[in-house]
């Protein structure tokens, strides 16, 4: 598995996540699935700006693309931050979810449409696969700080 079929993979995961908010039929369901959410989201974005991210800025072609990129994840943490402010039983809540997904949905079409085959153009499958190895290394190494933390 290669840093593209990993980050793929964790887009699939969070998409699952927000349908599973979407299914939701009680506030203590609901609030774990959110709550499961907002931790995948701010992980997944602290790593690809931590592993991914600055290689890709190695190559310098494409920075437009990643400037872009990190820009919408700070506009996702954003809305993660006020949503975590409303009750999860609030019509607000809910609208802020939708629009919360739509901007995690147009990310992750820019990221694998535009940018992964950027990326497979220019950072060779070896160094792919090295990426992937230190992605999960750091993920899991950033998942038990904060919960030691939080
Ligand atoms: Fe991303």
């Amino acid at each position: 598995m290669d840093i593209l079929d990993l980050i793929k993979n964790e887009h699939r995961w969070i998409e699952a996540l927000f349908l599973e908010i979407e299914a939701a039929n009680d506030t203590a369901k609901l609030y774990n699935s959110f709550n499961q959410l907002a931790e995948e989201i701010n992980l997944h974005a602290e790593i690809e700006a931590q592993i991914f991210y600055p290689v890709l800025r190695q190559w310098g072609s494409e920075n437009k693309l990643i400037d872009t990129a990190q820009g919408e994840h700070d506009e996702v943490r954003q809305t993660l931050e006020e949503i975590e402010t409303l009750s999860p039983t609030s019509e607000e809540f809910q609208a802020q979810i939708q629009a919360l997904k739509q901007l995690f949905q147009h990310h992750i079409q820019e990221e694998e449409n535009e940018l992964f085959s950027q990326v497979r153009q220019h950072i060779s499958e070896a160094k792919r696969r090295q990426m992937a190895s230190e992605f999960a290394a750091a993920k899991s190494k950033l998942a038990s700080d904060t919960s030691v933390v939080g």
